[in-house]
């Protein structure tokens, strides 16, 4: 993961979300201009329903609702997921629910990009975003049970279960039952150390 744009300290803004940036993907701030493709690729029933927040049908209304209130709380970010020829091809965000939580880590890919490998990518950014440059000390995750891809991504970044308990989930109008999943400090820069002593090995 590359850094692209420094950001000011202390100033958290639309224009100051930086551009993350891995083998295949980039992740930068949405603008207006992409609430029609974000509405076309958001509007799956698969997606909102495994999602807290995502209404189901999805309009351009609601992509340009987003766009419009993503990255204007301090300390919380929205990514645009990009392959590199720009391809818009999914959401990652980091959100606070009440003022004091932990960020929550929560995302979502158009259909046709799942199972390629794209969820973990973004995610590994971002979590490494949070600890380096936010300087976080843990993230926190949740996930429907019912949705063993969300689980599984998120285990493969060193996210651990902490147990259970209900979101409400906007697109079914009810709550469902849900795992939680933390991801800490200690862990994720033992698995960064892992990554780099298996390339020495290697070499
Ligand atoms: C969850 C989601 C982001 C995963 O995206 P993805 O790019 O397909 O995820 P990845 O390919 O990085 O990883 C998925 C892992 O789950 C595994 N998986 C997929 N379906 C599975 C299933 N039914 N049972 C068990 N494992 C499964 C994959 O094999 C992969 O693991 P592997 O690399 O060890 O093989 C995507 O399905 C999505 O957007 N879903 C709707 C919204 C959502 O659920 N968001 C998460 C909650 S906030």
């Amino acid at each position: 993961m590359s850094l692209l744009q420094e950001i000011p300290s202390e100033t958290f803004c639309e224009a100051c979300t930086p551009v993350l940036e891995t083998k295949r993907l980039a992740m930068r701030a949405p603008t207006l201009v992409d609430a029609k493709t974000v509405a076309a690729l958001a509007n799956d029933r698969r997606i909102a329903e495994n999602s807290a927040r995502i209404p189901f049908p999805f309009q351009v209304s609601d992509a340009e609702s987003f766009i419009a209130g993503a990255n204007k709380a301090a300390g919380e970010f929205a990514f645009l997921i990009t392959l590199h020829d720009e391809t818009v091809i999914g959401v990652i965000a980091l959100t606070r629910t009440e003022p004091s939580q932990e960020l929550e880590l929560c995302l979502w890919l158009g259909v046709p990009y799942w199972g390629k490998g794209y969820a973990t990518e973004a995610l590994q950014a971002v979590i490494d975003y949070a600890f380096t440059e936010l300087g976080h000390d843990a993230l926190q995750a949740g996930t429907r049970v019912t949705n063993p891809a969300s689980r599984r991504a998120l285990e493969k970044c060193g996210f651990q279960w902490t147990g259970v308990g209900l979101y409400r989930i906007r697109a079914i109008k009810s709550s469902a039952p849900i795992d939680r999943f933390r991801l800490e400090r200690g862990i994720w820069s033992a698995i960064k150390g892992w990554g780099m002593n298996s390339a020495k090995r290697a070499v």
